[in-house]
């Protein structure tokens, strides 16, 4: 019998921690990574762009991962029931996550077919002199051949979450994750060694504040949230899968790192190349499928690195979209409404039927505009990316901070001789339900404690509240 039907004691758990750290790194690493952090930090001052992120990284996003990924272990079930058992009036804020989920995978599996479709033509050739500009323009223009792309990735994303969060994430991520890794370091060795490449290495590596605007600190937040899943539950589901026996601390940590890890590498893959061959980096989303394979063409080897960049895009990309599918995936398991095949199923179907309009809105739906002349996709991520995950962090950090079980706080315990003296004053932090979580009740150390408890209540919903607001 499937295990998610059970009693939540017996839901399904990670085999190992390094089975929950490649799903979540899978999570992480993804579409963020290969395709906007190198572009972003193109458009906007190479590490410039860099120095900003690393910094709200830091501050922000570590200590968000590990609060969401504490509540998911504290609770054992997916976003809403967690939340709800922190306070039953916080089951919206996991229902909230539960859209979200939908909102992101209505685009980001369309790109998922993109990339198999330039995979296919890594093997076949798109003819003599193929005009790379013209090609993606009509490709994702075609009123079928996006749509058929997208059916093909969302059926492998169907696959690998029906097949269950053992046999199906976490073994594939084991085996994609770090192939991924040893494929990114290939083509990344065979760019840098390219004639011309260190010019690609000075512009990473050289920072230019003068590009730095106000719109390039919200790129670099958005990026954030975006880049470790942070802000709609994805993260909590994987957590809800965690024993109480690992140490959260240390699992947590370890997904921020591969993550920046990967977007550094990519960067580094795809600059050079950029550079050798006299292209701009500023090109921005098409730097991927326009850009790169004119590159590869130009290059020794060029069809051998287009393959295996294609199939790393792909595996990131997957490992990415099946962790928003677990999610949903996991809400209906854990009310016991469907098992996890009819819900996987259901999910997949209703997916998919969103997923059509943003397929088409490069071409025949490409009039219809939702947000101030935003298409159907754009308007789906800009949804996603800046308003709805932005606001699920800035409420995951309220919950943390200042509602789970009283909040984080400090207080000072004063114990009294008889006579009713002051005996011994100690100053503290109430070892609350969350502090116990993170512990494993005292028994694990927690670096940089009263940090993160300083970061939970004010720094992050204050600085996440700001961007967000001068976002709308
Ligand atoms: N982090 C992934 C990327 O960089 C995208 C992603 C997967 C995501 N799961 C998520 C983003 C959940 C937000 C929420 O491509």
């Amino acid at each position: 019998m499937n295990d998610d039907n059970n009693q939540s004691a017996n839901r399904a758990h990670w085999s190992s921690t390094f089975g929950f750290i490649m799903a979540a790194a899978g999570s992480a690493v993804g579409l963020g990574n290969l395709w906007k952090f190198p572009y972003l930090v193109g458009q906007n001052g190479g590490s410039a762009f860099i120095v900003i992120y690393a910094i709200l990284l830091v501050f922000i996003g570590v200590p968000l991962v590990i609060a969401e990924i504490t509540i998911g272990r504290f609770g054992q079930l997916n976003p809403v029931g967690s939340y709800g058992l922190i306070s039953p009036r916080l089951k919206w804020v996991g229902a909230m996550g539960l859209v979200t989920g939908f909102i992101l995978l209505s685009f980001y599996p369309v790109v998922g077919g993109w990339i198999l479709y330039y995979l296919y033509h890594s093997f076949v050739a798109f003819g003599e002199n193929p005009d790379y500009a013209k090609i993606f323009t009509e490709y994702t223009s075609d009123p079928y051949w996006p749509c058929i792309t997208l059916l093909i990735f969302s059926l492998m994303n169907y696959i690998i979450v029906a097949l269950g969060v053992e046999k199906g994430i976490e073994k594939y991520s084991k085996i994609m994750m770090p192939a991924l890794l040893v494929i990114l370091i290939v083509v990344a060795i065979r760019t840098i060694t390219l004639k011309n490449g260190l010019e690609g290495m000075r512009f990473i590596f050289q920072p230019d504040f003068t590009k730095v605007t106000g719109k390039t600190i919200l790129d670099a937040v958005g990026q954030v949230f975006f880049s470790l899943s942070l802000g709609m539950g994805a993260l909590m589901t994987y957590g809800s899968y965690l024993s109480k026996k690992d140490n959260l601390f240390k699992s947590s940590i370890s997904i921020p790192f591969i993550d920046t890890i990967v977007a550094l590498l990519a960067t580094v893959a795809i600059m050079p190349a950029v550079f050798a061959f006299g292209f701009k980096p500023t090109a921005g989303p098409a730097l991927i499928f326009i850009t790169l394979p004119a590159v590869f063409d130009q290059m020794p080897m060029g069809s051998f690195i287009s393959i295996i960049f294609f199939t790393l895009m792909l595996f990131a990309a997957l490992t990415s979209s099946i962790s928003m599918l677990e999610g949903l995936v996991s809400y209906i398991t854990d009310k016991r409404h469907l098992n996890r095949f009819w819900a996987t199923t259901l999910v997949s179907v209703v997916i998919f039927l969103l997923g059509i309009p943003c397929a088409l809105s490069f071409g025949k739906l490409s009039n219809i505009t939702i947000f101030s002349g935003k298409s159907i996709f754009d308007s789906m991520d800009f949804l996603a990316s800046n308003i709805l995950l932005p606001f699920g962090g800035i409420m995951l950090a309220i919950c943390v901070g200042w509602i789970w079980d009283g909040g984080l706080r400090y207080e000072t315990i004063i114990v009294r001789n008889q006579k009713g003296n002051p005996d011994v004053v100690t100053n503290g932090y109430v070892f609350n339900t969350c502090l116990k979580e993170i512990t494993n009740h005292g028994t694990l150390n927690f670096p940089f404690m009263s940090a993160w408890i300083f970061i939970i209540k004010w720094v992050a919903p204050i600085v996440v509240f700001t961007i967000f607001i001068d976002n709308l």
